[in-house]
């Protein structure tokens, strides 16, 4: 899968999903701003947003195994830290974008992170 990334983004939030659309653990694709997303809930509650394309085989992660707060890749077990994107298992090991995340009752807002762009 190629995937086109926006040479700048706005860092706006914009609205992805409500809560209820997410699995209670688990991930779920999403496109924001051309850009194709995991958006990703943990054991905890917790919601984050990555890069959906793992960075071994352009695969999507969305489809990955969530323990704790690691996601890991279906192909072939790449382990991602969801919180910081760096990859914790082999054989990934370049590191995923993490995105911003904003929720606001039940609704999830994700700002793309621009490269370079350190913050989280
Ligand atoms: S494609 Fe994800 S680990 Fe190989």
């Amino acid at each position: 899968m190629s995937e086109t990334v926006p040479s700048a983004t706005t860092g706006s939030f914009v609205r992805v999903c409500s809560l209820d659309e997410l699995p209670t653990v688990g991930a779920a694709a999403a496109e924001v701003d051309g850009r194709i997303i995991s958006i990703i809930r943990t054991a905890d509650g917790e919601v984050h947003a990555i890069d959906d394309t793992c960075t071994h085989a352009n695969v999507s992660l969305s489809e990955g195994e969530i323990d704790g707060c690691t996601l890991e890749c279906w192909l072939h077990g790449s382990r991602f830290d969801i919180r910081t994107g760096e990859p914790s298992g082999p054989p990934a090991t370049v590191p995923v974008a993490v995105h911003h995340v904003k929720i606001e009752g039940d609704e999830v807002f994700v700002a793309l992170k621009t490269q370079g762009d350190s913050t989280s």
